[in-house]
């Protein structure tokens, strides 16, 4: 098979690695990157990390609103994929750059593998709830984390082409996490306490560009009592910024704002943590599988596994909540295996060569 690979955000560097190499021993892959994340932090880094290979092509899309984000997008991949003519394209998640391959390519008759499908927050005022949704309703293939994933599918009447894999991220993990001795060198480099502090990030637009909300995570961080580590997304970045909170928390002496970090730093950080806070889809699932607790952000969770299992709170963007959670952290003893085995990239590379090889 001839797949073209779209990846273009963080998390898709991360997810493609090992699907990557799991193509790869058998099959032909041409990597695009839109260029939806171009920061050295946000994107070559982890391609340098995870030994990902070069992009074949990078769109040099850049940063825009929605429409000109993704039509600029869609117009480039359109030219590429009618140029490249593959068997199929795959994707991943729920970004611009997954929402604008799947729509050039669905287009073009080209079939689609969506990795990470049939995840809903049922919350439509989230763009990547509507990436998700389009993404799915025009894909071939769906690989699905989870039984909740595979019956949001079926509530909305798509029964073909859905496969229960497990998650691609458990296999990233199993592939990148850091040995204990590692982890200990990288805690203590950042001055941090095994145990104690509070790994933070915050990235969604509900929670970044509206002043309230990000005053009230703001103020969590300042009064929760521990040390914080906060890896700040470009975007995050640009709004404490504007909304004259970032000196509030720079100048606050528990608080370290740092650049974004590399993955394992990533994992290494959250491994060591007493809990990871966060507004992220990917940083949910790697706290509950290096078994840290959750605190959520948010008003609701795709990954709702976690909250059921006693492992992550939804507080919402409330500064209130937030602490309160913090302070009731405790550790639940059933860890029950959510994500699979850290084997969806060859499952999904098997149920590709079985429909369409
Ligand atoms: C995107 C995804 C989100 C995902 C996140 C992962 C969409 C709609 N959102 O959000 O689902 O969780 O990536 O991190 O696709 N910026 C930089 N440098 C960069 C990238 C971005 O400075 O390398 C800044 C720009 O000001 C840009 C802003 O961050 O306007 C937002 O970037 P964008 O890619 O549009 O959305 P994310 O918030 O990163
Ligand atoms: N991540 C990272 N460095 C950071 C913050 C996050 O490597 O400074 C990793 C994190 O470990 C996870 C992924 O990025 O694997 C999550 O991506 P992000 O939070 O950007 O997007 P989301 O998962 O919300 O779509």
């Amino acid at each position: 098979m001839k797949v073209l690979t779209v990846i273009g955000a963080r998390p898709q560097f991360i997810k493609a690695a090992p699907l990557s190499r799991a193509l790869r021993t058998r099959h032909r892959e041409v990597l695009v990157h839109t260029g939806q994340h171009y920061d050295h932090d946000m994107s070559r880094r982890f391609f340098r990390e995870m030994r990902i290979p070069a992009p074949d092509h990078n769109l040099g899309v850049g940063s825009g609103t929605h429409a000109q984000q993704t039509g600029a997008m869609m117009v480039r991949l359109e030219e590429l994929m009618v140029r490249e003519r593959p068997d199929a394209i795959v994707i991943f998640g729920d970004t611009n750059s997954t929402a604008a391959a799947a729509l050039s390519a669905a287009k073009l008759g080209i079939p689609i593998a969506h990795v990470e499908a049939g995840m809903r927050s049922f919350n439509r005022a989230m763009p990547e709830e509507v990436n998700r949704v389009v993404a799915d309703h025009v894909a071939t293939l769906r690989f699905c984390s989870t039984p909740a994933a595979v019956r949001h599918l079926r509530n909305e009447g798509i029964v073909s082409g859905v496969f229960l894999t497990g998650d691609i991220m458990a296999d990233a993990l199993r592939l990148l996490l850091p040995g204990p001795e590692r982890i200990a060198r990288i805690l203590r480099r950042r001055r941090l306490e095994p145990g104690h502090y509070v790994f933070v990030t915050i990235h969604r637009a509900e929670n970044t560009d509206r002043r309230e909300n990000l005053r009230q995570i703001a103020g969590a961080l300042i009064g929760c009592g521990r040390q914080v580590v906060f890896p700040v997304h470009p975007r995050t970045r640009g709004c404490l910024e504007r909304f004259g909170l970032l000196d509030r928390l720079a100048g606050s002496p528990d608080i370290a704002l740092i650049p974004p970090v590399g993955y394992a730093e990533s994992l290494a950080l959250q491994s060591g943590a007493h809990a990871v806070l966060t507004d992220s889809g990917g940083l949910q699932k790697e706290a509950y599988l290096l078994r840290t607790p959750c605190v959520t952000a948010r008003t609701e969770t795709e990954w709702t596994e976690t909250v059921a299992s006693g492992w992550n709170t939804v507080t919402g963007p409330r500064r209130d909540a937030i602490i309160a959670a913090l302070r009731r952290i405790a550790v639940p003893r059933r860890h029950p295996a959510f994500y699979g085995r850290g084997d969806a990239a060859g499952r999904i590379v098997r149920h590709m060569e079985r429909a369409l090889g």
